[in-house]
């Protein structure tokens, strides 16, 4: 074996070996310990509810926590899909829960497909939070994680399929963010329409490949709860704020004149299946699908789109310097290039309107040539009228002369006739 493959060969890690213990030792509470550090940090979950105009996204999520958020109402008439994130502290026995809703306002509104806004969001959360963890003095125990864990997608109770808007955006979020589909107010639509509607739905989301979140089915304690309701999917709800009294206990439902919608009866709607796949089993896996997944593949490409790779086992360890350094030089040559091609760029650019400039002269030449040609002539033409009129006055000023003398010479005939006949008459 050559000196450079020895070299190569991993140092042989020895193989760990299984103990006994004499008695106790105590690192049976780490998970303890885990749960009251994280009681003590306390938690955040973040939803974003995304679903038309007045679907029922801000009845749906005062129903789920049981509290009034209190959000205004949206128009139909945003120019554009606009983010729109609260935050609220909330306490259940002594777990906080810092919980934001984000509304994708004026969803739906729009006559072009408008899920842009929706993605960019989603990514800035991750960028934020790679940001964070790329800094050198890194705060993430106390960051705000606003990375969105969930989002809860209504679908408008048609009963027909659905929309193309609800697809394409579906496909559009659904490698960056858990999908859980929901038909809102699914007391507007029959029983056996629902459960046509709920086949057709799930038919078209797998034929147009759309992933959405599966209730994980690895852990055996959720295992079977969570493989029944991955077959509900997706859940249809009806939310509520109204409380009625049925029996002689109050609660949320919506009442008609035909009779009453429980939110909580599972006979009605899903929503009580959704609140417990939402939050009582499945919010850490949301959270956790969110950074090992979803937040991996987006940290993963930005890393990779700035040059950054793992070395493989063969090769180098990976160097972040000669990264830098070589993403520096890329980044120089580039800057390079880019100078040299607004430099001819602009000595095009010159080039052109000395071309252009040079162009108007020769046509402005041209034009004062032709003016000057037109001028001579009108002169020349104003001269010769000019003589023919100068002509013409002394032509009359000779007749004038002749009519002159004519007319005297005769004044002086008529004059003398008289005074011969006075002669005359005399002799
Ligand atoms: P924007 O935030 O303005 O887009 O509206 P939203 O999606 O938050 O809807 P919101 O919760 O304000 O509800 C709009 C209307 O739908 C209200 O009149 C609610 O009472 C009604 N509504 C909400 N949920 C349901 C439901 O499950 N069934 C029925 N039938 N109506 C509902
Ligand atoms: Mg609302």
């Amino acid at each position: 074996m050559a000196a450079a493959d020895l070299e190569r060969v991993p140092s042989a890690e020895p193989e760990p070996r299984s103990l006994s213990l004499g008695g106790h030792v105590g690192f049976d509470s780490l998970p303890d310990q885990l749960v009251s550090k994280s009681v003590t940090q306390g938690f955040s979950f973040n939803i974003l509810c995304v679903g038309e105009t007045g679907i029922g996204k801000s009845t749906l999520m005062n129903t789920l926590f049981n509290t009034t958020f209190e959000t205004e109402e949206a128009s139909h008439h945003e120019a554009s899909v606009r983010l729109r994130p609260q935050t609220y502290d909330l306490q259940e026995s002594n777990v906080q829960l810092k919980l934001t809703i984000v509304d994708a306002v004026g969803f739906g509104d729009q006559i072009n497909k408008d899920e842009r806004p929706i993605v960019d969001y989603i990514d800035a959360q991750f960028e934020s939070y790679l940001q964070e963890e790329l800094k050198i003095r890194r705060s993430l125990f106390d960051y705000h994680d606003t990375r969105i864990h969930v989002c809860l997608y209504f679908i408008t109770p048609t009963g027909h399929s659905l929309k193309s808007l609800d697809l394409v955006t579906m496909k559009k979020l659904d490698s960056k963010v858990n999908i859980i589909p929901i038909i809102a107010k699914a007391d507007t639509i029959s029983k056996s329409e629902l459960h046509k509607f709920k086949i057709k739905i799930m038919g078209e989301l797998v034929s147009n490949g759309v992933q959405i979140y599966q209730f994980p089915t690895d852990d055996e304690a959720v295992a079977e709860i969570n493989a029944v309701m991955n077959a509900h999917l997706p859940f249809a709800v009806v939310g509520s704020t109204e409380e009625v009294k049925v029996g002689n206990k109050l609660v949320r439902a919506r009442q008609y004149p035909w009779g009453v919608v429980q939110v909580e009866n599972e006979n009605h709607c899903d929503f009580v299946k959704l609140r417990e796949m939402l939050i009582r089993v499945n919010m850490e896996d949301l959270r956790e699908q969110t950074h090992s997944r979803h937040y991996e593949l987006y940290r993963r490409c930005k890393l990779e789109e700035m040059g950054f790779q793992d070395s493989d086992g063969d090769s180098q360890p990976f160097s972040l310097q000669e990264t830098y350094e070589a993403k520096r030089k890329e980044f120089l040559s580039e800057l390079q290039r880019k100078e040299e091609e607004m430099r001819q760029l602009f000595v095009n650019k010159v080039k052109e309107t000395e071309l252009e400039l040079k162009e108007k002269e020769r046509e402005l030449h041209e034009k004062f040539e032709h003016l000057k040609r037109v001028h001579q002539e009108e002169k020349r033409r104003v001269e010769e009228k000019r003589r023919e009129l100068e002509e013409e006055t002394s032509a009359f000023t000779r007749r004038k002369a002749a009519v002159e003398a004519l007319q005297s010479q005769a004044l002086h005939a008529t004059s003398q006739q008289p005074l011969r006949k006075d002669k005359d008459k005399k002799n």
